[in-house]
């Protein structure tokens, strides 16, 4: 279906984004996904099992959207000590006259056409411009130049990053603990921990990349770390718990459960399709279907405000664009409207004629998040309580970079797959070759027999091979999607990821609470602090006192404690000294996934791995 004739791959074109029918990358969106990759090894002659396409996807692709660019690929097949990227070096050489794949980020003589990377450095540069342009703290790197490399130098002393992760996710990072005056190469380092961190903290998988990559600006880490950064804020709403009125967008005979399995990316489809099923068209991919610009039109059309809220004023979309000829301008006239209401935002006219997917995505949501035009179903009522628990847990779980993206633990772990991927992060071996049944899931009920096997697998491993506590708990359970059960397994999982960095450290000791508990008394004392503890339970932990004691006996003097109320704390002083803890242990570089409320609730589970993360962090220190 390449249509090759010489039997092999000829160089890719110099325009990704357009697509070649020489190319790894058939459908020409610029990026390979899992199908095309299979299909790229079978064609040089090395096919490869799923799970190990699954295992090159996982270490190429670092914004998790779980597809590689042609600029990710030409990096694998340079990986010197990469067994699979040699295979595929050797296998590619015998075939004829054929050097390498990959993408080229030409600019073409007229300077229209760019490449992918460079249309995402575009967009995220004005994003940022017209995002962070009123915050005093960017002045130093604002505004940014989009047709520059400017991008990649304004993201290196950290304080920008750490702004984007809170406007993603708000109050995620602690203001006061942003070094701001007088940068040296220390406190960069230290906003580049805190960017970092909390930028795993929030689900971005920052596994490949280092501190020393943001200051040196690497392209490819920094667009990929910023479109996660930036997908994370535009996807927040896009979600049941957060938006009620999407459940207008429940089909005939479909469940509110079957609705919120749906990933952020198939929810605003849906939610296009839904605006424009009153015009009689429907897209289904945000590239090949919106190139004309038509749909965009109509969608502009259904969602402009129609003047019946008070304060909104109406807008008439001008429509006479959908007549223009040439592509480029009819987009440019769409555009135009876009900007009308608020929302020319990720895409230029380029973007959406040669159908770059996830700006096109970027844009949609935008739409999405500023004109939803959905009215909440009545008579319709439901609990949807947004577990703060399962939030973390499924944060830490992507930020290890488990695929697929998990946006719900019950139900998207309903086949193991991604539980089966955690067994891996803490070393207990998965067969996946006679144990595991792969997707896709066929058969009756979309294959739920092997996914039950799957679960039950997953239930065995971690009973004999784990030494997990399972009473109670069966495959079927998690196939089920039961929320106590479910969270149970994870965070045993999510316990023994925290004590296996600690004996990672060289401790010897097998890590438990016991030891954590009597490094941080006898820390504390070392470094003269008042505080101590007696468990993870110590009601003396919501003040946050002996967490930032802990931080400072660390790394002495690095608390300000001016900055933490003490004596009888009301609840937002607990809150207040909980949040500057909290990102003050992620810019000493502690991993911490906890929130502030965890540590004013005095959450246990949550406290220790506060604990045992300052731990690996104190022990890195001697
Ligand atoms: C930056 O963004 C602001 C606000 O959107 C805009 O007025 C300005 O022209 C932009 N500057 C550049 C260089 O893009
Ligand atoms: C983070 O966001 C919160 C809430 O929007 C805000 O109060 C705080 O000042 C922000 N911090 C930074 C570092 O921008
Ligand atoms: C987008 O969907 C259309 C059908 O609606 C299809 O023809 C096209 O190949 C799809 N493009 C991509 C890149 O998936
Ligand atoms: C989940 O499992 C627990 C323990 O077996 C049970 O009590 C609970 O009812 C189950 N929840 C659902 C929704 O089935
Ligand atoms: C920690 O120190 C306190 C005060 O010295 C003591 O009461 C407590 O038992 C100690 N806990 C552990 C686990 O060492």
């Amino acid at each position: 279906r390449r249509g090759n004739t010489n039997g092999g791959f000829s160089l890719p074109s110099p325009h990704p984004s357009v697509a070649h029918p020489t190319t790894p990358d058939v459908d020409g969106n610029g990026y390979i996904c899992a199908s095309e990759l299979g299909d790229l090894f079978r064609e040089v002659g090395s096919p490869l099992p799923g799970y190990q396409i699954r295992e090159i996807l996982q270490k190429l692709d670092r914004d998790k959207d779980s597809q590689i660019s042609l600029e990710e690929f030409t990096i694998f097949q340079e990986m010197k000590d990469d067994r699979i990227a040699q295979g595929f070096r050797k296998a590619l050489n015998k075939k004829e006259g054929i050097v390498a794949i990959g993408g080229t980020s030409e600019i073409s003589s007229e300077g229209t056409q760019h490449s992918i990377s460079e249309q995402e450095r575009f967009a995220f540069a004005n994003y940022i411009n017209s995002s962070l342009e009123k915050d005093p703290d960017c002045k130093h790197v604002l505004p940014i130049n989009p047709n520059t490399e400017h991008l990649f130098k304004a993201v290196s002393d950290g304080i920008l990053l750490c702004k984007l992760i809170n406007l993603s996710v708000p109050d995620t990072i602690d203001e006061r603990t942003i070094n701001k005056k007088k940068l040296t190469a220390f406190t960069t380092q230290e906003n580049l921990n805190l960017a970092l961190n909390s930028a795993s903290a929030i689900g971005c998988q920052v596994v490949n990349i280092g501190a020393q990559d943001l200051k040196e600006g690497k392209p490819h880490l920094v667009l990929g770390l910023l479109w996660q950064i930036i997908k994370i804020g535009l996807f927040a709403d896009i979600e049941l718990s957060r938006n009620e009125a999407i459940a207008a967008l429940l089909e005939e005979g479909e469940s509110l459960e079957e609705l919120m399995k749906l990933t952020p990316e198939e929810l605003l489809l849906r939610w296009a399709n839904f605006h424009l099923k009153k015009v009689g068209m429907s897209i289904s991919n945000f590239s090949g279907d919106i190139k004309d610009s038509k749909a965009y039109f109509h969608l502009l059309e259904q969602i402009a405000p129609d003047g019946s809220k008070e304060d909104v004023p109406r807008v008439d979309i001008d429509m006479s664009g959908v007549y223009e000829k040439d592509l480029m301008k009819r987009a440019e006239c769409m555009l135009k409207q876009a900007d009308r209401l608020g929302c020319r935002q990720f895409v230029t006219a380029t973007d959406v004629v040669s159908g770059n997917a996830k700006l096109n995505m970027a844009f949609v949501a935008t739409l999405f998040n500023k004109h939803p035009a959905l009215t909440k179903p009545e008579n319709q009522d439901w609990v949807l309580g947004s577990n703060r628990e399962e939030r973390t847990f499924r944060n830490w779980m992507n930020s290890l970079g488990v695929s697929p993206h998990v946006h719900r633990i019950y139900g998207d772990l309903q086949d193991a797959m991604v539980i089966l991927q955690l067994y891996e992060k803490i070393k207990v071996p998965v067969d996946w070759d006679n144990r595991v049944n792969l997707p896709p899931f066929k058969g009756i009920g979309g294959g739920h027999l092997k996914k039950i096997e799957n679960c039950n697998y997953a239930v065995e491993l971690g009973k004999s091979k784990a030494g997990f506590s399972l009473v109670g708990i069966g495959g079927q359970d998690l196939y089920d999607g039961n929320e106590t059960l479910t969270l149970a397994l994870v965070w045993q999982l999510m316990r023994r990821y925290t004590l296996n960095v600690l004996e990672d450290l060289g401790h010897g000791e097998v890590a438990g609470d016991d030891l954590i508990l009597s490094w941080v008394n006898k820390t504390l004392a070392e470094g003269e602090k008042s505080s101590s503890i007696k468990s993870f339970k110590d009601r003396s932990i919501g003040t946050s006192l002996p967490v930032l004691e802990l931080i400072d006996a660390i790394q002495p003097n690095s608390v300000n404690f001016e900055l933490v109320t003490t004596g009888t704390l009301s609840d937002e002083d607990k809150l207040n000294n909980a949040k500057y803890a909290v990102s003050m242990a992620r810019k000493i570089g502690a991993k911490v996934y906890a929130l502030p409320e965890d540590l004013v609730e005095v959450n246990p589970k949550m406290v220790m791995t506060i604990f045992a993360c300052l731990m690996g962090r104190g022990m890195k220190r001697a």
